[in-house]
């Protein structure tokens, strides 16, 4: 079961406001949030936004030579993933660790989720960036499993 929501922002303030209110619906229990766009749509800026807004005091950057960042200071753990540099061989080296950081209480924000040849965790927040131009940007969201679901209706009011 899956639900979705489809949002256009014009720049990145706008981008931060939604970031907000996903941050707002997912603190509490924490989520497992996939990425999915074009290099440079905004899948950084767009978690950073989310860790920003959760009270995390580090600076988010990219993980992609690292693979994954912790932050830890905030209202919940966020865990942000990049397997751009892996590509689909070196996933395989991860996929343990990954599929660890899918459970309650935590949120887990994956950028290249499809580098993944695994079989992601069935309960996950779908985010799909389109450029749509200089700063405007297509949210697509995506709910799978109840809570999920929850969560998008919650970002739709
Ligand atoms: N509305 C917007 N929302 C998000 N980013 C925007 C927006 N308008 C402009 N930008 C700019 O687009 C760029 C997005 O870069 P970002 O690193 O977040 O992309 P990415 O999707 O993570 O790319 P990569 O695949 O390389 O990791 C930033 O320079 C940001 O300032
Ligand atoms: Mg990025």
């Amino acid at each position: 079961m899956y639900n979705s929501y489809k949002i256009t922002v014009k720049n990145i303030d706008e981008t931060a406001k939604l970031a907000q209110a996903l941050g707002d619906l997912i603190k509490v229990k924490g989520a497992f949030i996939c990425l999915y766009g074009d290099i440079g749509a905004g899948k950084t800026a767009f978690a950073r936004q989310i860790a920003k807004h959760l009270n995390v005091r580090e600076k988010v950057t990219s993980p992609s030579f690292v693979i994954i960042n912790e932050y830890l200071s905030g209202d919940i753990p966020v865990y942000h993933f990049d397997l751009y540099r892996l590509e689909k061989e070196g996933v395989k080296t991860v996929v343990d660790e990954l599929l660890e950081y899918s459970k309650p209480g935590i949120i887990t924000i994956v950028e290249w989720a499809e580098f993944s040849d695994i079989e992601l965790p069935y309960d996950r927040i779908e985010v799909k960036i389109e450029v749509t131009g200089e700063t405007e940007r297509t949210f697509e969201f995506k709910g799978i499993g109840a809570e999920n679901i929850a969560v998008i209706e919650g970002l739709k009011s």
